[in-house]
């Protein structure tokens, strides 16, 4: 493809979107939206006017067939996600896809599989992983600040007194751990890898969707993970992964963190990296960097942590009784 300018396209005009349009317009004149698509007309229209956007479809597969884009962003709750990856990328449109990219690990694999046939590349959008803070703290873990690992604990829970309806319903991917708990679980499958063993429960709603789910991984190396998500309280947000000479702490929202906190004997320092913007720029800057390498992957949002994290999830929904419409085939039965 002609990457010198790279046209991007916008599936879905919901919150995330927008955030993720904004921040895009951050990102030197070499990105470009040339084109937004909605289930309506007026909110496509809406969303290009405020964005200065030139196309605006009423049909999310309008778009694919326009030959206006050369990567989609997938904006839609996480149920609209696979068929939309799945006919741009069979159409050799790059896509970024936000997370989690499926419901089911399988979903994720066949699209992946998808991707190399048609030589497209296919990214999990879990920005986190492209943040500068994040990659400093990793970086400072890898050296071995702390001693080898051996506790991970991290929540990602928040309330509010009227929570977006999709976030209640099943029929949309409803519940607190696709929605929150993927970034606690990325970020102690990022300190520590695929665990041994994982246990969880959950406290369900009348409509089968987790309101509160806790998790407990195992490591063969001996080292374990507390992990919380939820929509019914406020928590510290919080995840740090300790070791036998210290620990390093990412604050409240820890996803998208703009310090964290290292504590050794040396004592206690906060580490300030500089970031900007709301934090989605980075991923789509990583995005075209790898467009621009003629890769189907992008290095710093690995295919395989996407298809292990959707196993752990897999599991996880199924230890706490967890079921979308669907489901079935791809979970086991
Ligand atoms: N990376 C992050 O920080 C972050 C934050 C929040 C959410 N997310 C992820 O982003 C996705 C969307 O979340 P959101 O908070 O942006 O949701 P949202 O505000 O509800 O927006 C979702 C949009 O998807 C479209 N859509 C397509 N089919 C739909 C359906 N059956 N019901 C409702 N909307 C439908 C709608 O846009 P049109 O009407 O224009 O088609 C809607 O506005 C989820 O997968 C979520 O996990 C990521």
């Amino acid at each position: 493809m002609g990457v010198d300018r790279v046209r991007w396209g916008i599936v879905a005009t919901g919150n995330i979107s927008t955030s993720f349009t904004r921040d895009l317009k951050l990102l030197p004149d070499d990105a470009v939206v040339t084109a937004v698509a909605s289930r309506s007309q007026g909110n496509a229209d809406r969303f290009a006017a405020e964005f200065g956007i030139e196309h605006a479809y009423d049909d999310y597969r309008r778009l694919l067939d326009s030959g206006t884009v050369d990567v989609i962003y997938i904006g839609t709750p996480h149920p609209q996600h696979y068929a939309v990856a799945r006919a741009a990328l069979q159409a050799g449109i790059a896509v970024l896809c936000e997370k989690p990219v499926t419901l089911t690990a399988q979903q994720a694999r066949d699209l992946i599989a998808v991707a190399a046939e048609h030589k497209t590349l296919f990214a999990e959008a879990m920005w986190m992983r492209t943040n500068p803070v994040i990659q400093a703290y990793f970086a400072d873990l890898a050296g071995g600040v702390i001693g080898e690992p051996q506790q991970v604990v991290a929540d990602f829970a928040f309330h509010k007194p009227s929570l977006p309806a999709r976030l209640l319903d099943p029929a949309l991917g409803g519940g607190s751990l696709m929605d929150g708990g993927i970034y606690p679980m990325t970020f102690t499958y990022m300190a520590l890898g695929r665990p041994a063993e994982v246990k969880a429960v959950g406290s369900l709603n009348e409509d089968g969707v987790d309101l509160n789910v806790a998790m407990a991984w195992r490591y063969d190396s001996g080292a374990v993970a507390a992990l919380t998500s939820g929509l019914r309280s406020q928590n510290p947000w919080t995840a740090a992964v300790s070791g036998p000479d210290g620990s390093l702490l990412l604050p409240h929202r820890f996803h998208h963190p703009e310090y964290y906190v290292r504590s050794t004997a040396s004592g206690q320092e906060r580490i300030d990296v500089p970031t900007h913007g709301l934090g989605y720029h980075y991923e789509a800057g990583d995005v075209m960097r790898a467009l621009r390498d003629g890769l189907v992957e992008v290095p710093t949002l690995p295919h395989a942590a996407t298809i292990e994290i959707l196993e752990l999830l897999d599991e996880t929904r199924r230890q706490i009784g967890v079921r979308y419409p669907g489901d079935n085939e791809d979970l086991g039965g």
